[in-house]
């Protein structure tokens, strides 16, 4: 059942809260459903969130020729020495009967005329392995998921509930308050909590991310004691088109898998003279090859897809065709301005294999998590096939917590212990957070701009309210929470590697950085 605001629901006192309605909230909860209540709280409408808006596909080792090995030994490479192996293993070996089992509930994967699965080409990948959709493969997903989701009378969603904090109680998270849409703040109780709140694209002031992608999972973990890793690896994606007035609306890597070229203002393909991998090169590689280019040369960078069939183009591509459409592009024909833009955040709150936090009780999987899949740069349409497997993962984790005796009398918020409201400084605007991050935070970083960007997030993280129930001001205090957290990282790891570049440290340093960074609000308050 989907609810608007908290007023359907009987009872916020269920088995099993979930944060969030994409992928991995939305398998998470099918696992769930099969031994408890679940409750899922998702602040926008039901299907926004970055898994409806996916392009390219879900990779998994199908092909022939392909195996969970490959799939591993091309998510290590793209990771550049940081990812956890086992997570990998994990990822790829249940991949494949992951990805099936969506085909068995129903999902519709383009075919070949002779009903073979039609596997794409994407960045880094030694071969195709890419499940898709035409262009339009989160929306197939979706569809699925939510059939099955709507099908559940176990679980029950409100929307337009923004959960602004977990609640801890003995060191266990034990609930999470939310504010619905008429306003009011209300408390949902639960013996386990995950939180599936994506990414935070929109940190920054080019993103490919919709609007509810703001970081709030977190900065919600981090407030409540959990700890955060890898938070300095932010993925650019190359080619998000970039007219000046126009959403950075993206356009797919598949579309450089079927032979689309990267060309300047000259029309000289200028990828394989700077990159052996030339077009296909990992997504760091080729967004800051891009930058470069648009320094070199003063003028825009294009995508052009003229080398291939029209009717191809408009066939595969129709949802990208479409939107360049509407800003008076030919997709088949145009050169189409493209330029990087924030795309998916590797870091995130730290989890186990199944999705456990340092903070008992409470969960997380997703782009929200850090199980360290990713190392310091993912592999293209890694993320979907993440949220599904250790969505499911998480799932089945929470499954064994379900006996937990709920206490209600003694339930004690956390933020209790910390100090309130500043004063009456005024606060910044999102468009101010997204220019610092963009300007010192973005593909290109040193030490002066990292240390700029710290001392303003400092300050401006000094006077936000520490309660507040709206989403503008809510948005606002996570944007903060976690672009400090990203900005310290960035400032701390002095070494390049894989999605984060040190202009004035740019190679990478296996002696001393093959390590995470991690943090949580304890280390402050301890000192470390
Ligand atoms: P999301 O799908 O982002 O869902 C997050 C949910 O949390 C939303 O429902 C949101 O409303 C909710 N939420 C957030 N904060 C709160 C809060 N405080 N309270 C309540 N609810 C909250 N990856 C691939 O593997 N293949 C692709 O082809 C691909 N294409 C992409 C194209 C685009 C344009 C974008 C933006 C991303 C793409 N990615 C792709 C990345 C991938 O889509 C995401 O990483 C993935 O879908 C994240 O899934 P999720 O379940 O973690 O979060
Ligand atoms: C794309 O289609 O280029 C996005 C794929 C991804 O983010 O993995």
């Amino acid at each position: 059942m989907i609810f608007r605001n908290g007023d359907g629901v009987n009872n916020l006192d269920t088995d099993f809260l979930i944060v969030g309605s994409g992928i991995a909230a939305l398998r998470a909860a099918l696992e769930l459903a099969n031994v408890g209540t679940v409750l899922i709280l998702t602040k926008a409408n039901s299907m926004e969130g970055s898994t409806i808006y996916a392009q390219g596909g879900i990779a998994a080792a199908i092909g022939e020729g392909d195996s969970a090995e490959i799939h591993a030994a091309d998510t290590l490479a793209a990771g550049d020495g940081l990812c956890r192996e086992e997570a990998v293993h994990l990822l790829t070996n249940q991949g494949a009967s992951d990805v099936q089992e969506l085909i068995n509930w129903g999902a519709r994967f383009d075919r070949n005329e002779d009903g073979v699965l039609s596997l794409a080409q994407e960045g880094a990948h030694t071969m195709r392995r890419v499940l898709h959709a035409r262009d339009a493969t989160g929306r197939e997903i979706c569809r699925v998921l939510w059939q099955k989701v709507s099908g559940d009378e176990r679980i029950s969603v409100i929307e337009h509930a923004l959960v602004l904090d977990v609640v801890v109680d003995e060191g266990r998270c034990v609930a999470a308050r939310f504010a619905d849409e008429k306003g009011r703040v209300l408390t949902a109780h639960s013996s386990a909590t995950l939180l599936a709140t994506g990414g935070a694209g929109q940190l920054y002031r080019d993103t490919t991310n919709p609007p509810v992608a703001t970081g709030d999972g977190v900065a919600i973990a981090y407030r409540a004691g959990a700890r955060v890793i890898d938070l300095e690896f932010i993925q650019f994606h190359p080619t998000a088109l970039s007219l000046a007035g126009h959403p950075r609306f993206l356009l797919s890597e598949a579309l450089r898998g079927e032979g689309a070229k990267l060309i300047n203002e000259s029309g000289d393909a200028f990828m394989s003279s700077v990159d052996p991998a030339g077009d296909l090169a990992p997504r760091d590689r080729v967004a800051r090859a891009i930058t470069n280019e648009v320094k070199r040369t003063g003028s825009p960078v294009y995508l052009t897809l003229d080398a291939l069939p029209e009717e191809f183009v408009r066939k595969r591509f129709p949802l990208i065709a479409a939107a360049c459409q509407s800003v008076g592009l030919d997709l088949a024909r145009d050169r189409i301005p493209i330029g990087p833009a924030a795309h998916y955040v590797m870091g995130g709150v730290e989890t186990d294999l199944d999705g456990q936090t340092s903070l008992p009780g409470l969960f997380a999987a997703g782009e929200v998590a850090c199980t360290g899949v990713h190392g310091a740069n993912r592999l293209a349409s890694n993320s979907l096939l993440e949220g599904l497997v250790f969505g499911a993962l998480a799932g089945r984790a929470m499954a064994h917590v379900s006996r937990v005796s709920r206490t209600r009398s003694a339930l004690r918020h956390f933020e209790d212990n910390v100090q309130s409201v500043v004063g009456q400084a005024k606060f910044p605007t999102v468009k101010e957070v997204q220019d610092v991050m963009w300007r010192y935070v973005g593909l290109f970083r040193d030490r002066d701009g990292l240390g700029k960007a710290v001392s303003i997030l400092n300050r401006w993280a000094e006077v936000l309210p520490k309660n507040c129930s709206d989403e503008g001001t809510s948005r606002i205090i996570s944007l903060i929470t976690t672009g400090r957290l990203v900005a310290n990282a960035a400032l701390r790891r002095q070494e390049s590697r894989g999605a984060h570049y040190r202009s004035d440290f740019p190679s990478r340093n296996d002696i001393d950085w093959s390590r995470h960074i991690g943090e949580s609000r304890h280390d402050d308050l301890n000192g470390s």
